[in-house]
């Protein structure tokens, strides 16, 4: 089978439902045999996936949905797909959970969230619609799930109107809890100057919701859209996560093109809507990025998954009939009012062959010996640092490498994937960098067959990025222009 590059409407707007056994079987055909296909993280069977949705703890299990189009590697009709979990590391599939069949979903099932109550989970989204002149309506919409997993769609939208001072980019609802009241968040541009922003809503039942505000927060005026709102708690401090979109890039920061981050505050006033908080930090420094959301957990950590990949960038396997994968699940905590980002512990049960070595490195390069492994986990800590400096080389091959490094002399931490294989998204950089400062350097890598994660320090930093290698690239190196000692960890992975 062929895999169009150029998409019509009507093909773009298909459900599962209008495609026949033959062709989803050829896609999948051409999805399986590409080398790219990832052995650890969630992602499509065909098609593309984006947003995880519905991140919540239910009957005994973690569950999990994601934005899907499962015809091809474009954004077309959004369905949510369904993967559930009870360690958050090995995922039992559950196939298709929303299909957009309604008028107030006509033009995709959009991102959104969960919340138990009563014994059932419900799921909010956004139902996209567009009318003949292809103006876009978004409604809110509910769709409740079972113990058996059913899931049954609300007759109607529970938000039908947008208050009249926002556009109809107006959608990603986050519901939560807070003093025996329903909260929900939604992404939204404010129609007097198309700027991004995000508003609140309020229920005692779920079903109906009052509008009481905009959050005020003193980044207004940044990004012209504000998608995938969520809001975690730490003792007496807020969180707020978004991903603005349209925001120039300074420095080493917002170079990708769009960007997800967080502000840190005090609670949110949800009577005023009025939010005190710091500066705005981005979740990720890595290339590839977008639309986190958080659990959490039954034992009361936070969790975050993201979609590692990006809105309006091409990727090598959309030649393969899919596009994207979710990260790893990952611990989030709050230290210095900034977020740490740790990979869950329970990623130790892929652990499977463990190779430790310790090194003295003064200006050489290593390879790491009889190990030529596709996917693994990696911990490599750099003590006494001097010099240059020191780094590691991933997938490498004769012609390819995935470079990290500290650069002692810029006092930049530097991920350099210009030469890491087949080239995309080059017209925004092939490095990406922040400042660093330190003696010490612990890095902690998760590497499947096209992706690579970089977690520093645990969890100050985080490095996500795909990467498209051939598949003879697999060595890894170890180098410092200057001295320092090592000391590697590295363990074989399951799938
Ligand atoms: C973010 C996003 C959301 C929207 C969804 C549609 O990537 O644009 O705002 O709900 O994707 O798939």
């Amino acid at each position: 089978m062929y895999i169009k590059k150029e998409w019509s409407r009507k093909e773009r707007y298909r459900t599962l439902l209008e495609v026949n056994d033959t062709e989803i079987n050829e896609l999948k055909g051409i999805v399986d045999s590409c080398p790219y296909r990832q052995r650890f993280h969630i992602q499509p069977t065909t098609g593309l996936l984006n947003d995880p949705n519905g991140f919540s703890y239910y009957n005994g299990e973690y569950h999990l949905f994601y934005q899907w189009f499962p015809l091809g590697p474009v954004h077309g009709i959004k369905h949510w797909y369904h993967v559930a979990s009870k360690d958050l590391v090995y995922w039992r599939d559950y196939g298709v959970a929303i299909i957009p069949t309604e008028y107030f979903e006509s033009h995709g099932a959009f991102s959104g969230s969960g919340i138990v109550k009563n014994d059932r989970l419900y799921l909010f989204y956004t139902g996209n619609t567009r009318n003949s002149e292809w103006t876009r309506h978004s409604y809110q919409c509910l769709a409740i799930m079972d113990r058996s997993n059913r899931i049954t769609k609300n007759n109607n939208p529970i938000i039908k109107e947008i208050p009249s001072l926002y556009t109809d980019n107006f959608r990603d609802p986050k519901v939560f809890k807070e003093g025996g009241k329903y909260y929900c968040l939604i992404g939204a541009q404010k129609k007097a100057n198309n700027l991004g922003t995000i508003v609140l809503y309020e229920s005692n039942n779920l079903l109906d919701w009052n509008f009481n505000g905009e959050i005020k927060t003193n980044f207004f005026g940044n990004g012209f859209m504000w998608e995938c709102p969520d809001y975690i708690k730490f003792d007496n401090k807020g969180v707020l996560i978004f991903c603005p979109q349209g925001l120039k890039a300074k420095g080493d920061n917002y170079n990708n093109i769009f960007q997800a981050g967080y502000l840190v505050g005090d609670m949110i006033n949800f009577t005023n809507c009025k939010f005190e908080h710091g500066e705005f930090y981005e979740l990720d420094r890595g290339f590839d990025f977008y639309a986190p959301q958080t659990v959490v957990c039954n034992d009361g950590r936070k969790v975050l998954i993201g979609w590692m990949g990006l809105p309006e960038i091409e990727y090598p396997s959309d030649k393969n009939g899919w596009a994207h994968c979710l990260t790893i699940p990952r611990e989030l905590n709050l230290k210095n009012n900034k977020l740490t980002q740790k990979p869950i512990h329970e990623l130790k049960i892929l652990r499977n062959k463990k190779i430790r070595q310790t090194y003295i490195l003064q200006n050489e390069e290593i390879i790491i010996n009889n190990f030529n492994e596709k996917i693994y986990e990696m911990i490599c800590t750099f003590k006494r640092i001097e010099g240059k400096k020191v780094g590691i080389k991933l997938k490498k091959g004769d012609t390819e490498e995935t470079l990290f490094y500290y650069d002692i002399q810029q006092s930049k931490l530097i991920f350099d994937r210009g030469n890491s294989g087949e080239n995309f998204a080059t017209k925004y950089g092939s490095k990406r960098m922040c400042n660093y400062d330190g003696n010490y350097l612990k890095i902690h890598a998760f590497v499947d067959i096209s992706s690579v994660e970089i977690f520093i320090n645990d969890g100050e930093e985080v490095f996500t990025s795909r990467i498209f290698n051939s598949s003879t690239s697999t060595n890894i190196n170890l180098f410092a222009q200057g001295y320092t000692d090592v000391d590697l960890k590295l363990y074989t992975l399951l799938s």
